[in-house]
């Protein structure tokens, strides 16, 4: 009968991308969804929308519905295979919520409170104005990843810490109440960890920077992304050459040049070798636009059938509940609740 082999034999990867923006950006197709999509040839993968961690900061709910659906399409879009993949939404998984409650239990206020990226949002909105949600956010993304059994974890650098945490949660859990939860990986692949923004070669590319001028959107209009590439702000002197130290910003374009080619850098130098750094931003500003012209294209058409993409998504949060449920189970159990406090 099983000519596949189970999904248990493999080993599972689980990511999430935040809809907190109208489109994804290049830092986050490179740095996470490419890796998503290469995984599921190995993996038993599981990715998900998390619109809980979205309610953390202000925001408005019919955006909220509007984004979780865009998401949808552009991860679709982006090579998520619905015949491989779990693709759901978070809060289409109660358990996610569930496990947090507990994990929260064991998680010190010390270790939450040093998490730079809570450090970082709090500053941004003032720490009065920040949230609890944000503070116990990264709580919730352990929770994410420990229910699923995650082996590996395919995100960019500025989620390692986070990683860690979940690891040391799950070690500490399975340390004071058995072994329960499998210790994952973080698989963040060093070129592409930390695409940095078009106008700021110190800061990463971010979907909430102030001015979008240096962040490529998924689903740009090609014209204007081009532009972006070709107003990038690039370095003094005139080589195209690989050199983050010296060259931030060429060698933030070399990456991406790179990473859409998937070219390694030094072929891509020896083409542009005695040519200005105009030339090179003019071609790569071409294939950036070709680039999100298909990009958009595809998302537009996804989202033009919701129906398909509900029924993509509540069959996703099926198999996804099938191994959340049984985690919890045990985590409940492990935890001395009484049984039939849950299902
Ligand atoms: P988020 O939504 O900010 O970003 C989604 C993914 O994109 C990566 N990324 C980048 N990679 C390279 N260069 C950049 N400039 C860049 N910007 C973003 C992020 O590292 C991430 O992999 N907390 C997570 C969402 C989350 C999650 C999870 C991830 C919730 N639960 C469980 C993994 C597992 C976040 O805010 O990512």
């Amino acid at each position: 009968m099983h000519s596949m082999p189970e999904p248990a034999d493999r080993p599972r990867a689980l990511s999430g991308a935040q809809p907190t923006a109208d489109s994804y950006h290049l830092g986050n197709y490179f740095g996470a969804f490419k890796q998503w999509v290469a995984l599921q040839d190995e993996f038993e993968t599981f990715y998900f929308i998390p619109d809980l961690h979205a309610i953390t900061v202000e925001y408005d709910p019919a955006q909220l519905r509007e984004r979780t659906y865009i998401a949808a399409a552009q991860l679709l879009a982006s090579g998520v295979d619905p015949e491989r993949s779990a693709l759901f939404v978070q809060s289409h998984v109660p358990e996610h919520a569930q496990l947090a409650w507990v994990l929260g239990g064991i998680a010190g206020f010390g270790e939450a409170a040093r998490m730079t990226q809570f450090k970082d949002k709090s500053a941004k909105s003032g720490s009065d104005s920040a949230s609890v949600g944000l503070f116990t956010y990264p709580i919730l993304m352990a929770a994410d990843i420990l229910i699923y059994q995650a082996d590996k974890v395919p995100v960019g650098e500025d989620q390692r810490q986070h990683v860690e945490l979940t690891r040391n949660l799950a070690q500490r859990f399975n340390h004071r109440f058995g072994e329960t939860f499998t210790v994952p990986e973080p698989h963040i692949v060093k070129e592409t960890a930390k695409i940095y923004d078009l106008q700021d070669p110190g800061a990463k590319m971010s979907g909430s920077a102030v001015s979008h001028s240096g962040v490529v959107n998924l689903t740009d209009d090609p014209k204007k992304a081009a532009k972006k590439i070709r107003s990038a702000v690039t370095d003094s002197g005139s080589e195209v050459r690989f050199d983050p130290v010296e060259k931030p910003g060429i060698s933030n374009l070399l990456l991406i040049h790179s990473a859409l080619t998937d070219r390694p850098i030094a072929d891509i130098e020896a083409e542009f070798a005695g040519q200005q750094y105009g030339h090179f931003k003019v071609a790569l500003g071409e294939l950036v636009a070709d680039f999100v012209d298909t990009f958009g294209t595809r998302t537009r058409e996804l989202l033009d059938d919701k129906g398909e993409l509900d029924r993509v998504l509540a069959a996703g949060a099926a198999r996804a509940r099938e191994v959340a449920a049984q985690t919890l189970a045990t985590v409940y159990d492990r935890s001395g609740f009484v049984p039939g406090a849950i299902r």
